[in-house]
This record gives C-alpha cells, sequence and structure tokens, in this order.
C-alpha cells in the first residue's frame, strides 16, 4: 500500500511545525497558506516566526534545499492541495472575535469551504484548530454538501496540545494523541498516520467529535485555572506577609497537585488561554450551560488584576507617580522563547506605564519587531543594559534565560536607582539584594 500524501492547510505556529514533523515521520507532505509571502519564506527554509528548532526540521526536509530529504513542499493552490492529498489537516487560526469573547470561525470556515470544492475523491479531512464544541458536526455536514465526493469525505477532529517555545518538542513527542471520530475508516487512518515507532507508548485516545473538541478547552481551561489559583495565593500571601514561590514549592510535592504552572507573577497571556477561556464561556452560553463556567469570569478577572497591580507596584516603587519616570522593561513577548506579543502582560504593563506618563524602554531578546508593530509609541533598546540606563526602576516582565543571566552589578553601575520589581519570581533575590538591588517580587515579602 502507498503511503499516505499529507497536506496541511495554514502554516502558523501549529501548521508550519505539523507539517515539518509529519516529513520527519516519513510522510510526503503539501502545505498550503493564503499569504503567498509565508509560503516562500517556508519553501526556502525559513520560518515566519521564532520557534526553536523548527528552522532545522524545516531544511531537513523541504524540497530543493541542499540535502534534504525533499518530503515537503508548500503551495498557496488549493487545486494543488486537492488533487496531493490523502489525509487533510486543517491548522487554521480561531482568534478572538473583536469586541466579544466568542471564537472566530471565519478562517476554519473558508479554509473548510475552499478545499472541499477540489475533493473528488475519498479522503480524510482532520481538524486541529481549537473550535467550540459542535463545529466538528456542522462542518463535516458542509464538506459532504460541497465536496464533489460528497459523504466519502470523512472529517475528524484531532486537538493540538503544543506550546509555542517548544512547538516542535510537543508535535514530536506528544503527551497524548486524541482523535475525534465518526468511523471505524477515519479511526484507522489516523492510526496509520501516528503510530509510528517514535509515538510508541503515547497514548491514544479515541472518542466522539464533541468530547475530542472539548478536550482542547477543557486543557486550557485547567492550565488557566491553575495560574490563576497560585496568583490568588499570591495576592493572599502578599496582604498576610507569606511567601508565594514556597507555598507553590510545597503544594507542587503533592503529586496530585503537581508543580507545574504555579508559578504565580503578572498572569497568563498568548493566543491561546485567554481567548479559549473566554470562547468556552460563550459557547457554554450557547449551550445552556453558562453556570457551569462562571468561575472562568473569574479565572480570567484574577488574570487581568495581575497586570494592573504589577502597574500599581511599580508606581508606589517610583514615588507615586510614572510622570517624568524613566522605566526599564525587560520582556515584550508573552512568555519566553517565542517573539508572540499576541495579548502579552507584559507589553500590557509597558503600555499601561507609558498612558500614565512614564518613559518605558523595552527590551526583548526576539520580540522586538512585533512589539514595534503592536506599540510603536514605546521606547525601545537593543540590549537589557541599553533598557537599564538611566532607570529609575527595572521590570522584569518575561522570564528570558538571558535575563536570568544578567550580571545585576553591571546593571546597577547603569541605573539611576537600584530597584527592581521581578513580575514573574524568576531571578534570584539573594543574588540581586547581595548587589545592592532592592529587590521586590509578586506574592512575596519585601526584605
Ligand atoms: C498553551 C497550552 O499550554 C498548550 O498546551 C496549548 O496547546 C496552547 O496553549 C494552544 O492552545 O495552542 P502556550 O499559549 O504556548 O500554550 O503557552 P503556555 O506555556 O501555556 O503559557 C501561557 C501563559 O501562561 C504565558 O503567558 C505564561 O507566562 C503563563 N504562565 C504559565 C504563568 O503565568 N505561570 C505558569 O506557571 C505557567
Amino acid at each position: 500500500m502507498a503511503p499516505l500524501r499529507i497536506t496541511v492547510i495554514g502554516t502558523g505556529y501549529l501548521g508550519a511545525t505539523h507539517a515539518a514533523a509529519m516529513a520527519e515521520l516519513g510522510f510526503e507532505v503539501l502545505g498550503l497558506d493564503v499569504v503567498p509571502e509565508k509560503i516562500e519564506m517556508l519553501a526556502a527554509g525559513r520560518v515566519p516566526m521564532y520557534e526553536p528548532g523548527l528552522e532545522e526540521l524545516l531544511s531537513a526536509h523541504v524540497a530543493g534545499l541542499p540535502g534534504s530529504t525533499g518530503r515537503l513542499r508548500f503551495t498557496t493552490s488549493w487545486a494543488e492541495v486537492g488533487e496531493f492529498g490523502d489525509v487533510h489537516f486543517v491548522c487554521v487560526n480561531t482568534p478572538q472575535k473583536h469586541g466579544e469573547y466568542a471564537c472566530d470561525m471565519s478562517y476554519v470556515d473558508s479554509a473548510m469551504a475552499s478545499l472541499a470544492p477540489h475533493l473528488t475523491r475519498p479522503v480524510l479531512v482532520v481538524g486541529k484548530s481549537t473550535v467550540p464544541v459542535g463545529s466538528a458536526e456542522r462542518l463535516a455536514a458542509k464538506l459532504a454538501e460541497l465536496a464533489p465526493a460528497g459523504a466519502d469525505v470523512e472529517l475528524a477532529w484531532n486537538p493540538e496540545f503544543l506550546r509555542e517555545g517548544f512547538a516542535v518538542q510537543d508535535t514530536l513527542h506528544p503527551d497524548r494523541i486524541v482523535i475525534g471520530v465518526r468511523g471505524e475508516r477515519a479511526e484507522k487512518v489516523l492510526r496509520e498516520v501516528y503510530e509510528t515507532p517514535m509515538s510508541e507508548g503515547t497514548p491514544l485516545v479515541v472518542t466522539d467529535f464533541p468530547t475530542a473538541e472539548l478536550v482542547k478547552t477543557a486543557a486550557n481551561s485547567f492550565l488557566a485555572t491553575k495560574i490563576s489559583f497560585i496568583n490568588a495565593m499570591a495576592e493572599v500571601c502578599e496582604a498576610a506577609g507569606g511567601d508565594v514561590v514556597k507555598l507553590a514549592e510545597a503544594i507542587g510535592y503533592d503529586e496530585r497537585i503537581g508543580a507545574k504552572f504555579l508559578r504565580a507573577g503578572i498572569g497568563f497571556g498568548g493566543g491561546c488561554l485567554p481567548k479559549d477561556i473566554r470562547a468556552f464561556m460563550a459557547r457554554a452560553g450557547e449551550l445552556g450551560a453558562d453556570q457551569a463556567l462562571t468561575f472562568l469570569r473569574e479565572v480570567d478577572s484574577i488574570n487581568m488584576r495581575r497586570r494592573g497591580h504589577m502597574v500599581e507596584l511599580a508606581r508606589e516603587a517610583v514615588g507615586g507617580s510614572f510622570l517624568g519616570k524613566r522605566v526599564a522593561v525587560l520582556g515584550a513577548t508573552f512568555k519566553p522563547d517565542s517573539d508572540d506579543v499576541r495579548d502579552s502582560p507584559a507589553l500590557n504593563v509597558a503600555g499601561q506605564i507609558h498612558l500614565q506618563g512614564g518613559q518605558v524602554t523595552v527590551y526583548d531578546p526576539k520580540g522586538m519587531d512585533n512589539a514595534r508593530r503592536v506599540f510603536p509609541t514605546l521606547g525601545y533598546a537593543d540590549s537589557a543594559l541599553a533598557a537599564a540606563r538611566g532607570a529609575e526602576v527595572v521590570l522584569h516582565l518575561t522570564e528570558w534565560r538571558e535575563f536570568r543571566d544578567l550580571d545585576p552589578a553591571e546593571l546597577g553601575a547603569v541605573v539611576t536607582d537600584r530597584l527592581i520589581l521581578d513580575g514573574r519570581n524568576a531571578l534570584d533575590p539573594g543574588v540581586w539584594r547581595a548587589a545592592g538591588w532592592t529587590y521586590r517580587a509578586m506574592g512575596r515579602p519585601r526584605a
């Protein structure tokens, strides 16, 4: 039997990584995007965003590159995709709707509508995007109606759990694979795709459409809840004089709780957790189950409060007003090892201080271009040292390794005041204090 030929529609973090990983597993892969510039970059082996390890994987497989397997190609042609693929993975973005909690399904809808007329033989379409529960059922009917092969086109839902910054690792070595199917054929085909020597030992959960869709939103809601829980504890620690870092360590030793995702600080951001919990609440409301998820409103509100709290701590630290004060901000991305500034707590804090009259200078190892595009009126510097020059307060807002490795003495020589606020509880207070800094963090006692 000839090996399955795979297409990947949408080449963002998810699609570009999935396409490269499928080529790594030995499949012939064709990636499609509607943005020609992205396709040109990928076809030249370059990644349109910062994602560790992805460029190496592309170089190993993109057709035409020296020494590559040639298994991975890119196109903007739907007809070519329809002609080529036995399995079509749909990996397009589902952002938050403008001014609403609900999820914007227009990219998924339009990808399915563009693909369908080219499906002339029995193939499998696999949705990987994060969607409101009920979408798969609706899309399956749409595909059957629009595709020339009609009901011979099957749909499956296969949510993705990769983290930005670890996309390659998470795709090649997932914790679990979840597939929502209606028939045995879809399950058989997806087993052929995923049951490779590399996935040996990885649990495969086979379920129905709604459960598969819900697994993704439930997982992200749980993660968001865990972060807001520890941030709520940080608020209480601050009021009571406790130390949330010690508290997290101590509760994390209980295996039922677990130590991960208990880092208190300025909270979660990015293109996934915030919009996913909001879309989940909106969908539950449509289903008449809104009461089940009212706690997510609190999770969201604790999270947003963190940003405001950081701004208040900084304002208090500089004497009650930002007017005329120089503030250095270390970090702009929503987390380290990414260039993504979507809904970034760091950039939000920097922006609030700027709007309150502070002279903000931002430095981030990888997020500068995106930050400048989103917030052009902030000041930017090309190193941590340059950002800190003359600063009355330094804010550490994204925990890049580079910032943990900073020499407090060197930084101390260029600032006006040796005052650092650690919005990620990631620096070593002892080291900074020993170098003469006033170090303050969130949910920890002041020395
Ligand atoms: C998240 C999920 O972790 C992935 O499993 C999921 O596949 C992905 O969303 C998605 O839906 O596509 P990601 O957005 O890349 O991944 O980022 P996370 O590593 O989850 O971090 C999210 C935010 O939480 C960051 O701003 C991070 O700084 C913050 N965070 C994380 C904390 O504030 N404290 C923690 O303990 C952990």
